[in-house]
């Protein structure tokens, strides 16, 4: 059993698993030397030599306990046929939603778009690299998935005021990014992930009272089906002010916290693993701040399953040397 699967089967609290989300991205220079050389950025998550080799590329340098596969939680608007692109300095932009079109796509259709990350993803998790370590599949949350392909681009830090203008609709999207959701983890785990991460980056958005139908009643229908592949699934709702609520409800097998909340009060609170919780930006300071802070979290979770994480991505400045730091303070601590 991996060190990530002892602390969520066996309650471990002694081993410190670590990964970080991110961790294959813009701060490794090999990562920028092949993105400076593919400018598409959904071709190059979907040619499954250079995604392949990306997804390791953190692991080759660092003693992480898993791989996260090298995509984007807006492949599932692309398999649906909403136009997706990454521009620089600004992020990701969609085309237009059209409903009649995204609601005649049928399974053949989305996994012809898609099945590049599949192949990855068997490439990657029999890679000699992963022996005893996790191939961490993921996927957005229906909430988060929705108000990129309504809003066509990130959100600033509020919904725009007709957003739910016309809740009809909603629901019939929501139905319909489910649906695909499915198909799309089941081919995630049937091709080596055995871990499954839902980001909701966006959930902090709502107002509470629309919580229960558009983050817990969606989230909890894909943990039950993660579930019922028999593989373990680790929920990020970024940036809700109630975790010990949707823990609650939706009672993922790990509860993965921001930096905004206070790691103390989630230690007393929870009972189920953690995952996460440092700020990025402590690794933009220096090695005796990173110290500092990281043996804060390690102490506030010394009796509590814990995976080490941030609290989101890493930052894209971050200093590669600042990683290997962070990764080594967590391995030796006992
Ligand atoms: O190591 C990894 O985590 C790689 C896989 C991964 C990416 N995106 C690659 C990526 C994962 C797990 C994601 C998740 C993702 N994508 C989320 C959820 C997590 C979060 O950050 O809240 C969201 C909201 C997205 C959507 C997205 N993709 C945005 C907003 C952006 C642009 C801004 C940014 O953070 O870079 C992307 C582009 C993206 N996805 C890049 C990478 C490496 C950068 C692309 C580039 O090189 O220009």
């Amino acid at each position: 059993m991996s060190p990530i699967e002892q602390v969520i089967n066996k309650n471990d609290t002694s081993l410190n698993p670590i990964w970080i989300m991110r961790q294959a991205g813009r701060y490794l220079p090999e990562f920028r030397e092949i993105r400076s050389k593919n400018t598409d950025f959904i071709e190059l998550c979907l040619n499954e030599e250079l995604s392949s080799e990306i997804t390791l590329q953190p692991l080759k340098r660092f003693n992480l306990d898993a791989a996260i596969v090298f995509s984007d939680i807006l492949m599932l608007p692309y398999g649906l046929g909403q136009k997706v692109e990454f521009q620089k300095n600004f992020g990701p932009r969609l085309g237009e939603l059209n409903i009649n079109d995204i609601a005649k796509v049928d399974e053949i259709d989305f996994v012809e778009k898609t099945h590049k990350i599949y192949k990855l993803i068997k490439k990657v998790s029999s890679n000699s690299l992963l022996k005893n370590k996790n191939t961490i599949g993921f996927v957005g949350a229906p909430w988060t998935l929705l108000v990129y392909m309504i809003n066509q681009q990130s959100p600033k830090k509020k919904l725009k005021e007709n957003f739910f203008k016309d809740d009809f609709l909603i629901n019939r999207i929501l139905l319909i990014i489910e649906k695909f959701l499915k198909i799309h983890i089941k081919n995630q785990v049937d091709n080596g992930a055995n871990i499954i991460q839902i980001f909701d980056s966006w959930a902090g958005l709502l107002e509470e009272k629309d919580l229960p139908s558009y983050v817990y009643t969606p989230t909890l229908n894909l943990v039950n089906f993660v579930k019922s592949l028999n593989i373990p699934v680790i929920c990020f709702p970024r940036e809700i002010k109630n975790y010990k609520e949707f823990c609650e409800i939706v009672n993922p097998d790990v509860i993965s916290i921001d930096y905004n909340v206070d790691p103390k009060e989630i230690a007393k609170i929870l009972k189920i693993p953690v995952q996460g919780g440092l700020d990025p930006k402590v690794l933009l300071t220096d090695k005796e701040n990173l110290k500092k802070e990281t043996m804060r979290y390690l102490e506030i979770f010394k009796d509590h399953p814990y995976i080490f994480n941030l609290g989101h991505g890493i930052l894209p400045e971050t200093n590669p040397d600042m990683v290997e730091y962070l990764v080594n303070i967590v391995k030796d601590h006992k």
